[in-house]
């Protein structure tokens, strides 16, 4: 008798067990859930955990008539001696903010020994230029101004030849009381340089919860981003230009070749042994867009470029598949400016 009321239990428990186990979902309970890509594919959406990339912060408050001045001058070529070359004519905005040569041209056909970095989202790194020489925009500023193969020319000769200008004159005094001076030229362009942010990357959606806008291969790429290491160097919200690192870590990236002194680096600006070959971090943002690559254009693909950070910054030769879909990651890096993706 008791046996069988025990039996009567045991079997709809068990079928109930069953059902549980095979038929009801259990999302809640395993940390990766199924979700939907943008080509409509189911996928494995891998949980990273804490996020070491940021999204790109809210761009700053900027006074409007500061921002249209430095917007002037950074297209004006009079801040070159022989008012041909504008920051413009290097820092192209319809190309990704660089002018996508391995080294620029600058008056009378001179030519430089870096490549130019792009100057979108500039104001989110610790320092400007390669070796970090100077502290912030404004400090930048007179560099390209003064730099005899760049443009050539002085503080002197560009505020006389503004100072020509009546618009310029009425534009200056209307947001600087002194009017047209060295100081107040970099502070305007500099303004302007802080408007250029370039937000709702693709990544930068993904990161603000949009989950299905990256594709399996894309959201893979990060995930071997993050677990191969190049987030201890590109990280923050600018996915870099947040530290100084030496290039070659992991091997003599400088062996075979005779170095330049920009190869020299940090070294040029602290004298330090220790910074020998060091160079700031470049922001990987839009990154596909500003080939070709490093401080010296040696890369000339995002694929070059990947394969030289996996040998001498991690030591490690990355297979064909892991570089395929880190770069595909850094495709999704791409933000807008003036409401579209840059190309
Ligand atoms: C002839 C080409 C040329 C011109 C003209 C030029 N630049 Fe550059 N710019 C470069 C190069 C090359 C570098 C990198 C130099 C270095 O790191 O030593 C650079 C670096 C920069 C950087 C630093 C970015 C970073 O990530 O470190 C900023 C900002 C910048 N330029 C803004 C300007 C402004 C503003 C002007 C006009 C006043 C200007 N540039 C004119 C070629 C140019
Ligand atoms: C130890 C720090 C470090 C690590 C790790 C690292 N990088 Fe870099 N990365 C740098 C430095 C420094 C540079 C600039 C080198 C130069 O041109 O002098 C750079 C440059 C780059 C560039 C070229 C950007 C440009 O505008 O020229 C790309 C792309 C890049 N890294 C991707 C990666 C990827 C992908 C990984 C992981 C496989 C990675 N990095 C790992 C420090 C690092």
């Amino acid at each position: 008798m008791r046996l069988k009321r025990l039996f009567l239990f045991a079997v709809p428990a068990s079928a109930l067990l069953l059902l549980y186990v095979f038929i009801v979902p259990h999302d809640a309970n395993t940390p990766e859930s199924v979700s939907r890509g943008q080509d409509g594919a189911q996928f494995l959406e891998v949980s990273i955990g804490r996020e070491p990339i940021l999204p790109l912060p809210p761009a700053p408050q900027l006074a409007p008539e500061k921002v249209a001045l430095g917007k002037r001058l950074f297209h004006d070529p009079r801040l070159s001696h022989d008012n041909r070359i504008s920051c413009a004519s290097c820092h192209d905005l319809s190309k990704g903010g660089t002018d996508r040569s391995r080294f620029s041209t600058g008056i009378n056909g001179a030519v430089g020994d870096v490549n130019a970095p792009t100057v979108f989202n500039a104001g989110l790194n610790v320092a400007q230029f390669w070796d970090g020489r100077a502290k912030s925009l404004e400090e930048q500023a007179a560099g390209p101004v003064h730099n005899p193969a760049e443009m050539g020319s002085s503080w002197d000769e560009v505020v006389s030849k503004l100072r020509k200008d009546e618009e310029y004159q009425a534009s200056f005094r209307r947001v600087y009381p002194d009017g047209i001076s060295p100081a107040n030229i970099a502070e305007a362009i500099a303004t302007f340089e802080r408007s250029l942010t370039t937000p709702n990357a693709r990544f930068d959606r993904y990161l603000r919860g949009e989950k299905n806008v990256l594709s399996r291969d894309e959201l893979e790429g990060y995930r071997r981003f993050v677990d191969h290491g190049c987030t201890s160097c590109h990280q923050g919200a600018g996915i870099g230009g947040n530290m100084f690192q030496r290039f070659g870590i992991m091997g003599d990236f400088f062996k075979d070749r005779s170095p330049t002194r920009a190869d020299q680096g940090r070294f040029n600006v602290t004298g330090l042994e220790e910074d020998r070959h060091v160079f700031k971090v470049p922001t990987l943002r839009n990154v596909a867009v500003t080939s070709p690559y490093f401080h010296d254009g040696s890369a000339r693909t995002l694929t070059d470029a990947v394969r030289v950070m996996g040998k001498y910054q991690l030591g490690k030769g990355l297979s064909e598949q892991d570089v395929r879909l880190i770069v595909a990651f850094l495709h999704t890096l791409s933000g807008e400016w003036q409401g579209e993706v840059l190309k």
